[in-house]
């Protein structure tokens, strides 16, 4: 069942910058993400149009979409969790617009109050108008689902609470829906169990992993979602990563070591892993920090 291809979406400039306490300046948020196009990705998160009060990181997103230089062929996607953050990101001239959008929910009711400040039915009704609205601007809608394994208030999710969002995700026009183990939690065969659910309703080619590390499972979940054929994850340049509203969550699988895998499996991801390696020692040295990703540790010291 192994793709002979793979999609990574590197959500580092978001996923990855978003818990970081110092403010990082557009201008390297930007460099970040020219070195990862340069290194071979086609979809990069670039920032989310969330409120400044909640996570100040973010706050120069319009800033940030204005400066990329956009190479042909990669997709640019930000999150917008209701219509005022769709409205920021579609206020600019069209050319900066953002390909895709992303709306977050949870399998969680507790996380989706403390992240998003809703329950799961109330996110639902907000993103409903944002996928209207994307989609008649011709822009592509994804939707995450946090705590699809395990939540840090509600401890284990069982699947039947990701299939829920998942439908009602479908229902309101949400084209792909991202699994994601946000405090890193799973193990492979609990991760197996949140993807069928999902693929209840959403087909194999329009569904993602989203697995975070700190339980040092992300590698091991992400191949046992490859066996079923997924073939489009979520990774973070040099493994950076967390969310402000999940406590003790680490980062995001580090894109290196998946490229990594998939390379030594002979499965072909259009990614440079050296220029992969760069763009991670790039935002690590801005950060004063090593990258976590081995793969990255191991070359690098080569
Ligand atoms: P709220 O307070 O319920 O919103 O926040 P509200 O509509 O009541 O508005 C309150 C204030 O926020 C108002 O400003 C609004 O204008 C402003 P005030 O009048 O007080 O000055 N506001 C906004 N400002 C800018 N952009 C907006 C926006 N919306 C309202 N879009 C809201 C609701 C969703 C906005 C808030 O809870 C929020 O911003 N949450 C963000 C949480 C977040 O970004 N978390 C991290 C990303 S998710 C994640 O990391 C998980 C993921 O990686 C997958 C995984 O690993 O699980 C995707
Ligand atoms: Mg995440």
């Amino acid at each position: 069942n192994l793709p002979a291809k793979v999609k990574l979406v590197d959500v580092g400039p978001r996923d990855g910058l978003q818990n970081e306490k110092a403010a990082v300046p557009a201008a390297v948020k930007i460099e970040l993400v020219h070195r990862l196009q340069d290194a071979g990705l086609t979809e990069i998160e670039v920032t989310s149009f969330v409120s400044p009060k909640w996570v100040p990181q973010m706050a120069d997103n319009a800033e940030v979409m204005a400066g990329i230089r956009r190479k042909p062929g990669v997709r640019y996607s930000v999150l917008t969790p209701n219509m005022k953050g769709f409205e920021a990101a579609i206020a600019p001239a069209r050319a900066l617009w953002p390909d895709e959008i992303v709306v977050f929910g949870a399998a969680s009711e507790a996380f989706s109050q403390r992240n998003i400040n809703c329950s799961i039915a109330e996110s639902i009704e907000r993103f409903r108008p944002v996928v209207a609205a994307a989609k008649a601007h011709n822009i592509y809608v994804r939707g995450a689902i946090s705590c699809s394994v395990g939540c840090p208030y509600e401890g284990e999710i069982p699947p039947e609470r990701v299939e829920l969002v998942a439908r009602l995700m479908k229902e309101i026009g949400v084209q792909h829906i991202g699994v994601a183990d946000t405090i890193g939690v799973g193990t492979p065969l609990k991760v197996q169990r949140a993807m069928e659910a999902a693929l209840r309703h959403y087909a194999i080619d329009d569904v993602s992993g989203h697995f975070h590390d700190t339980y040092g499972q992300a590698l091991a979940n992400t191949l046992a979602a490859l066996e079923m054929g997924i073939w489009q994850f979520d990774t973070s340049s040099a493994g950076l990563g967390g969310c402000p509203y999940a406590k003790g969550a680490t980062g995001n699988v580090a894109s290196e070591d998946v490229v990594y895998l998939l390379q030594g499996m002979g499965i072909e991801t259009g990614i440079d892993l050296d220029k992969l390696i760069d763009a991670g020692k790039f935002i690590s040295d801005f950060l004063e920090r090593k990258p976590n990703s081995r793969a990255a540790t191991a070359l690098l010291n080569k």
